[in-house]
């Protein structure tokens, strides 16, 4: 009772939805990186490799909870006095968590972007980032064990690190065939060694590093039964989905590229449906979500209006919003974003 007074008299008089975030410089002091609503990580090692991929160990406070192989999180880290959020799958499965409270990222550094290149070298050991709770939908469907289906995983790029978490967490489970295909650069893949150790200790796990070419030129042959798994650029998920419906195979994917935008030329107005908390908003391509939202008057916080307070957060679910200060366009799945500055492509769905 006491702290929802307390936050409901930090939300009209400081903007910060708990009144602990008032306090969060001070708290800080003792508890670096701590911030409400986020959990505090302390890095454990850092280490870049082949293909321009980050490997990164992190401890969560004990508060956190593990996850599930497949799920993802939001890592916050300050650059440069700028908190930057980003979501990443968990590469490492619940055991290890469970083993030494440890979990695992793996990132592919994109050099046009902002985070990604900052990484290696502003994360040190020892420094403290945020984390978020671990969710996500992506994770095995079956729950009779021992898995029954065959189990057919396709992988591009860096959407290996969940099919990892996944194939350690349940490869032990099933006695079933379990068949890896993972695309990517040539000598860009990662993990190499622990699936040539999984398809060594696991005669029903099979695996197949490929290019795209090679992929192109194997086609693959999916059984009625199977349980697909597919994490990779738009175009490779679309494909195996349409395989997987004309083989009548269950079919599971990550949503993480970038879906088709509705329409980017904002010279060309259109008209997109927000969902916020549940309620139904428009909004135009025109002007930034904030304004809008506000004049509908949907439970929207205003700070400094220009992108720099971030005392207008909210979670996109899914859709596509473009970075009025940056340009990019954000991916379909869910992020935190950002609404005096963000320019809504597609329809949303949001929560605050
Ligand atoms: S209102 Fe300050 S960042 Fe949006």
């Amino acid at each position: 009772m006491l702290s929802t007074t307390l936050n409901k008299l930090s939300l009209w008089f400081s903007h910060h939805s708990a009144f602990s975030g008032y306090f969060e410089p001070v708290i800080q002091r003792v508890k670096p990186a701590w911030r409400q609503g986020l959990y505090r990580a302390q890095v454990l090692n850092v280490t870049k490799t082949i293909g321009s991929f980050v490997h990164i160990t992190l401890q969560p406070q004990h508060q956190w909870k593990a996850h599930k192989a497949g799920q993802h999180i939001e890592l916050t880290a300050e650059f440069n006095g700028r908190l930057l959020t980003r979501i990443f799958t968990i590469a490492s499965s619940p055991e290890q968590y469970a083993k030494d409270k440890t979990i695992t990222l793996v990132i592919k550094t994109n050099e046009l972007g902002r985070f990604t290149p900052q990484l290696a070298d502003e994360l040190t050991i020892n420094s403290w980032v945020n984390i978020s709770a671990a969710q996500g939908e992506f994770v095995f469907q079956q729950s009779n064990k021992p898995l029954e289906n065959p189990i057919v995983m396709l992988a591009g790029g860096s959407g290996i690190t969940p099919m990892m978490s996944m194939l350690s967490e349940h490869i032990s489970a099933t006695n079933s065939p379990m068949y890896l295909r993972y695309i990517a650069p040539l000598n860009e893949h990662q993990f190499v060694e622990q699936l040539e150790s999984l398809a060594k200790q696991h005669s029903h796990f099979t695996f197949d590093l490929m290019t795209r070419s090679e992929h192109k030129s194997q086609p693959l042959t999916l059984l009625a039964n199977s349980d697909v798994y597919c994490c990779g650029p738009q175009g490779l998920m679309s494909d195996i989905e349409t395989l997987s419906k004309d083989a009548g195979a269950n079919f599971y994917q990550e949503h993480f590229s970038l879906a088709p935008i509705v329409n980017d030329d904002s010279a060309t107005e259109i008209e997109v449906t927000v969902t916020l908390n549940g309620n139904a908003f428009t909004a135009s391509n025109q002007q930034n979500l904030l304004i809008q939202l506000e004049s509908q008057n949907a439970p929207v916080i205003r700070g400094c209006g220009i992108g720099v307070c971030h005392q207008c957060h909210c979670t996109k679910k899914s859709g596509l919003v473009k970075n009025l200060l940056t340009g990019d366009v954000s991916d379909s799945g869910e992020q935190i974003i950002q609404l005096c500055i963000s320019q809504p492509l597609s329809d949303l769905e949001m929560s605050i």
